[in-house]
């Protein structure tokens, strides 16, 4: 449901309110602008993110399981604090609305396959986030990357099975995904179109959405830069190298 539709159905106020936001750029003016906004605010961190060597590398025709292990490796260790904080800052009526569930089960099924040890948490980093999502709204902006991700995600997934061939046949792909499950694509539309009504009926102002996208996703990006490059990455894992780098 849009939040036009909403909004305008609640009460005269709030319809006055709308009026005034249709009439100015807002990104909560029209149903979709919040969304657009999200992607083009976070264009140049998912460019950055695709282009760092472990990324290249994963999508890259030569990648083997060891690049795929050095993925979820470094994936774990963001994941692990993203997620639990933004859905801990969430009520569950709100979580339902949304529509999202969890990520991080299927990223722990899937190192437990491959029996890579959790990478270790860093009480740093959980304090850096802290401060970058407080509450509810900002909450909302880290989902939007979270979600996306997954989305996104869906992608990666059809790309390193094509790449990987038979092989693709022993790893586990829970966290990815594949063509066998549902699409991400039904729960993206949905969960878009709950956090521009949830923004619109709670009147968050929009750029704490947008600046706390921003910086989830950077900290996401952030924690897989520094994680181990791809030639390093063959000899899977050190865990040492891996805590020096995250440590630095
Ligand atoms: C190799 C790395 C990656 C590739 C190739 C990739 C690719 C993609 C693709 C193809 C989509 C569009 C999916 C669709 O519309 O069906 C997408 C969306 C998205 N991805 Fe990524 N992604 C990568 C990594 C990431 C990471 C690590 C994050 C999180 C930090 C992320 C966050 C997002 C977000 C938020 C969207 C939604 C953009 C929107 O608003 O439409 N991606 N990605």
């Amino acid at each position: 449901m849009s939040c036009q539709l909403s909004v305008v159905s609640i009460k005269p106020l709030v319809d006055q309110i709308f009026l005034f936001m249709l009439t100015t750029d807002s990104p909560v003016g029209r149903p979709g602008a919040l969304m657009n906004e999200l992607r083009t605010r976070t264009a140049a961190l998912h460019a950055a993110t695709e282009a760092l060597p472990l990324m290249r590398n994963l999508m890259a025709p030569e990648v083997d399981a060891a690049i795929y292990r050095a993925y979820l490796t470094a994936m774990a260790s963001p994941y692990a604090l993203i997620e639990p904080h933004l859905y801990a800052r969430c009520s569950q009526a709100l979580l339902i609305r949304l529509g999202v569930r969890p990520k991080l089960p299927a990223l722990q099924r899937d190192l437990a396959a491959l029996k890579i040890p959790l990478p270790p948490a860093h009480s740093d980093q959980s304090d850096d986030l802290l401060h970058l999502v407080r509450d509810e709204a900002e909450a909302l902006g880290g989902l939007y990357v979270l979600e996306g991700a997954t989305l996104g995600g869906r992608v990666i997934s059809q790309r390193l099975k094509r790449n990987l061939g038979p092989q693709a046949e022993t790893l586990p792909f829970d966290f990815l995904g594949t063509q066998a499950d549902p699409s991400p694509a039904a729960d993206w539309r949905h969960f878009s179109a709950a956090l521009e009504n949830e923004v619109c009926l709670q009147h968050h102002d929009p750029e704490r959405i947008l600046g706390a996208a921003v910086a989830v996703f950077d900290f996401l990006h952030q924690a897989l830069s520094r994680s181990v490059s791809v030639s390093e990455s063959r000899d899977w894992p050190q865990p040492e190298a891996a805590a020096a780098r995250l440590r630095s």
